[in-house]
């Protein structure tokens, strides 16, 4: 009975251990399913108008998306497909890494892993954490990643964001960004525009795990279940032992 029980406890920590949460200080945690199709295809939408014009997801084809969205082509041109993309290409950006570094100084990195390297609540807090910094070439900087060569191209929704500052130790450090300008959207529906565009983007990263995550339930269900046969046999062969 005990190795069963440790067993149990082995399978509910493993459980558990998928929905790791990271707790890194200035981070705000964003709760995103990957299962509900209608977000990754409204973050598909976001990332194709706000997005694709600079970063590529070349791990990911259009064919892909629309099997996983089961979409059809005439859906996925017009939510997200560009120019005359062929349903079996990866979606590629126009920008050459050429003119990219030539832009910005460093050429726009392909996102297709950033949801796994960097973690959903990374991008999410990145996405809003652009503020206006006029010493910075472009005038804005990032309270996540500080001096990041990239625009804030979610301006026209977000509004502008002014940083907060105290003094902590006789250094003034930023300690929020207030909103100083609305946008098109409110916070609320921006909040819900980023998490789309995270929940996409945690898709990209991983567009198996739609298929992997609950298969894993019936494996382990399986897994049970064999455990009560095994055991019972075991105790049939050992009984004449005993
Ligand atoms: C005008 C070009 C441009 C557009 C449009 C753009 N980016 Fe960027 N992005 C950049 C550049 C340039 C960098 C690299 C900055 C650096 O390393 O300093 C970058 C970096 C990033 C990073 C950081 C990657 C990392 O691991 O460091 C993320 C995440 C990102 N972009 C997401 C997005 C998303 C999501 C959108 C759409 C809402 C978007 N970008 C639109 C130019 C762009």
């Amino acid at each position: 009975m005990k190795n069963l029980t440790a067993f149990l406890i082995l399978c509910l920590a493993l459980f558990s251990a998928g929905g790791h949460a990271s707790e890194t200080a200035g981070l705000s945690s964003v709760k995103i399913d990957v299962f509900d199709l209608d977000a990754i295809q409204r973050g598909a939408g976001v990332y194709a108008n706000y997005c694709a014009g600079c970063h590529s997801l070349g791990q990911m084809r259009y064919s892909r998306i629309q099997k996983d969205l089961d979409l059809s082509e005439a859906g996925m041109r017009k939510t997200f497909m560009l120019g005359d993309a062929k349903l079996h290409d990866s979606l590629k950006t126009a920008l050459s890494p050429a003119d990219g570094e030539t832009m910005f100084g460093v050429a726009p990195p392909d996102l297709s892993l950033v949801a796994r390297s960097r973690g959903g609540d990374w991008v999410y807090s990145y996405l809003k954490g652009f503020y206006v910094d006029p010493s910075r070439p472009l005038g804005v900087n990032n309270r996540v990643a500080e001096n990041i060569a990239m625009p804030n191209v979610l301006w026209g929704l977000q509004g502008i964001q002014e940083p907060v500052r105290s003094e902590l130790h006789g250094e003034s450090v930023i300690t929020g960004l207030k909103l100083v300008k609305p946008g098109s959207q409110s916070v609320s529906e921006f909040d819900q525009t980023v998490r789309d565009l995270v929940t996409f983007l945690a898709y990209v990263a991983e567009p198996s795990q739609l298929q992997r995550l609950p298969l894993g339930k019936y494996v382990l269900f399986f897994l049970l279940i064999l455990i009560v046969v095994f055991r019972r046999l075991k105790k049939e062969y050992w009984k004449e032992l005993h």
